[in-house]
């Protein structure tokens, strides 16, 4: 059986950390690659975790390039080129130059691999995405970001902490842009088929779901030199399995939604299938009227950081 060809933008670390979970769990060759001014290091790294292979007992053949020649044909391509947060930077800070970033890029994907599905890491998520799309051209189906993998798991990990249970019983979605607006579900959240409305207090989890809101930022504060990377990357893995073996995951992604939760043309986190098409189907959920005026907000954070990429339109 032919093997998937995984293309991954951006050698640092979370595109380096991406490469390692896909390496691991044999999801395709990949192609690691990086801007000429990093000379050697995808290669570097590229070999460091070919060898690496032998010891965990992986077959999978990994290359670093600092041009899109060796990524041709990929199946998927993930972008996580760009900028991380610094402390005291937003996500939205980032707009400006990420935006060039992540155009210039998609520009080669779309002539290398016209028939990939594109998933973006690059923050300001929501906006990277869009630019995804109006760069490549692709259908929707074909370009979705990563967020509410992490965004969830982050939730998942403080309800398993507080209740001091395995984070495998721990059940939950997540909806909205990847910013502080996000919306944690808590008509969703289970542990082992328990509502956690039965389990935790609301006060108590109302600072749960502060913290998950906040949790990328708490990570920044905590690194001082950068912005999480492992569970970014575990995340982005996972979304890659999905489309590679076709696993029809119900999981929330950054997806293109028009009529969907009337949107209206926006990237935004929602629950959906994904699978060897790419976002398969966007599942609608009935919302309790404080998660819907909750998302309402979100998406609209999301429609203002898009106007304000409008600002860069030749990004
Ligand atoms: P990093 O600085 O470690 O790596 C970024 C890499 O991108 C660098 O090696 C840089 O040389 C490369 N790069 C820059 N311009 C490029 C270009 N035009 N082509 C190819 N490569 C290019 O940063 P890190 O920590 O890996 O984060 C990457 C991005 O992912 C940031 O924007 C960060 O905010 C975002 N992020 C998003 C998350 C999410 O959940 N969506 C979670 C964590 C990070
Ligand atoms: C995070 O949530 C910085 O978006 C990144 O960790």
């Amino acid at each position: 059986m032919r093997r998937a060809k995984i293309t991954i933008v951006g050698a640092g670390n979370v595109g380096a950390t991406t490469a390692h979970w896909c390496a691991a769990a044999e999801l395709g060759d990949i192609v690691l690659v990086d801007i000429p001014q990093t000379e050697d290091m995808p290669r570097g790294k590229s070999l460091d975790l070919m060898q690496a292979s032998p010891i965990v007992g992986f077959d999978a053949n990994v290359v670093g390039t600092n041009g899109y020649e060796e990524t041709a044909g990929s199946d998927v391509v993930v972008i996580t080129a760009g900028m991380p947060r610094k402390p005291g930077m937003s996500r939205d800070d980032l707009l400006e130059i990420n935006a060039k970033i992540v155009g210039s890029v998609t520009a080669e994907v779309k002539k290398t691999s016209p028939d990939a599905i594109i998933i973006v890491v690059s923050n300001p998520l929501d906006a990277m995405v869009q630019r995804a799309l109006q760069v490549s051209g692709f259908p929707p189906q074909r370009v979705l970001g990563q967020a509410g993998v992490l965004d969830t798991a982050r939730f998942r990990t403080f309800l398993a902490m507080e209740l001091g249970v395995s984070v495998e019983d721990v059940q939950a979605m997540l909806m909205g842009g990847h910013g502080d607006t996000m919306v944690p579900l808590r008509s969703c959240a289970s542990v082992g088929g328990v509502p956690i409305t039965q389990l935790i207090s609301d006060d108590r989890l109302d600072e749960i779901v502060d913290r998950t809101r906040k949790g990328g930022a708490e990570i920044v504060g905590l690194l001082k030199t950068g912005s999480a990377y492992y569970a970014p990357a575990a995340a982005t893995a996972q979304m890659v399995e999905a489309i590679v073996r076709d696993k029809k995951r119900l999981i929330p992604c950054a997806a293109y939604c028009d009529a969907e939760y009337g949107v209206g043309g926006y990237y935004v986190g929602v629950p959906v299938i994904l699978g060897s098409a790419g976002v398969e189907k966007i599942v609608e959920l009935e919302l309790t009227d404080s998660e819907r005026a909750a998302f309402n907000k979100s998406v609209d954070a999301v429609k203002e950081l898009v106007a304000a990429m409008a600002k860069f339109a030749d990004a």
